[in-house]
């Protein structure tokens, strides 16, 4: 079965054709980044600028990339959320219009359930799974009874993780999106010259916060010349990391739990899987495929099947609205 999946709900537009939820025969990708590199962060009216340009020349290179025709589709699935609200609304009236011009049916996928399917795509993990998202605008910790059915565990009170490696950044002096020059940074430092807090929330040993650790970031800068910024690097990276471990292993202790899921930008970084790989090592653990941790149309199609096939190759309603802030957990 072939579906044709569409994203966009940040700043990058991205068409892929994927065979039965598994098998990628083509995807391409145009990101906006480098224009909210100028501002420091997205520009939502940029980034919706830049997606209208890009999203039917993305499709139409994916389809021929594949070598499929739009008759070959069965299907084709479409972020609907969470995301930036204009972003959502051009490649889900794109998904609609070719919905209605190629008579296929559509499909509303939730982006960030497609970021934990990502990992999932190569291989089924063993359930009951803890599922951690990683990426520039959530953090979460979820219960995976199976792929498909999710309780939320914790996520987090202020910022995402990956949107503090990115301020942090910023604070080092590096371009956003900063989180993976944050990273290369960190390998040349020294981590254990800095001590930074490992973040707390109060009554809430399981939520996540990393604006403190940010802040606690930004004090040392003030405090360092421009050779220390490594040691803030590695310092920042490791405490942000010390603390996810702490609480998946927190989280473990009353859940039973057969393996680990991860998705999300942040799951790019090598540190994080080593550190995992290191600190659960007889536990087996799913990460994104290279080029599948970042925000990618493949997930979506790859997820889409399979909701696809849940509602009897019916698909959703073409009324389907954007969710920008829906949750896909019970
Ligand atoms: O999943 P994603 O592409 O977008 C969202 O759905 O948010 O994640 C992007 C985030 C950005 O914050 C980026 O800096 C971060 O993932 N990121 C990294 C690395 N690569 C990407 N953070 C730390 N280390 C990396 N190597
Ligand atoms: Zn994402």
């Amino acid at each position: 079965m072939l579906i044709l999946g569409i994203e966009s709900t940040c700043d990058e537009t991205s068409a892929a054709v994927v065979q039965d939820g598994r098998e990628i025969l083509a995807e391409e990708t145009a990101s906006s980044a480098e224009v909210h590199r100028l501002y420091g962060g997205v520009f939502p009216e940029m980034a919706c600028r830049r997606h209208i340009d890009a999203i039917l020349p993305v499709i139409s290179s994916a389809l021929q990339k594949a070598s499929v025709f739009p008759q070959d589709l069965d299907a084709i699935a479409v972020a609907r959320g969470p995301g930036l609200i204009g972003a959502l609304l051009i490649g889900l009236q794109a998904a609609k219009g070719l919905s209605i011009a190629w008579d296929k049916p559509l499909i509303g996928v939730n982006h960030v359930e497609a970021h934990l399917y990502a990992a999932m795509m190569a291989k089924t993990p063993l359930f009951p799974a803890i599922g951690l998202v990683l990426s520039g605008g959530h953090t979460l910790m979820l219960e995976m009874e199976n792929a498909g059915s999710y309780r939320l565990i914790s996520t987090t009170v202020d910022d995402a993780i990956g949107e503090a490696f990115d301020k942090t950044a910023t604070l080092l002096g590096l371009a956003y999106p900063g989180g993976p020059a944050l990273e290369q940074m960190a390998k040349t430092g020294n981590g254990a010259k800095i001590s930074f807090g490992l973040p707390k929330v109060k009554n809430n040993p399981l939520a996540f916060s990393f604006s403190g650790l940010k802040t606690a970031a930004l004090y040392a800068t003030k405090q360092a010349s421009q050779e220390d910024y490594p040691d803030i690097a590695a310092a920042f990276q490791e405490t942000a990391f010390a603390d996810l471990l702490r609480k998946t292993r927190l989280a473990m202790q009353t859940r039973s739990c057969r393996s680990l899921v991860f998705g999300g930008g942040v799951c790019n970084n090598r540190r994080l899987r080593d550190l995992f790989q290191e600190q659960f090592p007889g536990l087996p653990q799913f990460w994104p495929a290279p080029g599948l941790s970042a925000d990618n149309a493949a997930m979506i199609a790859g997820l889409g099947y399979h909701k696809f096939i849940a509602s009897n190759g019916q698909g959703d309603p073409l009324d389907l609205e954007a969710l920008p802030r829906t949750p896909f957990w019970n």
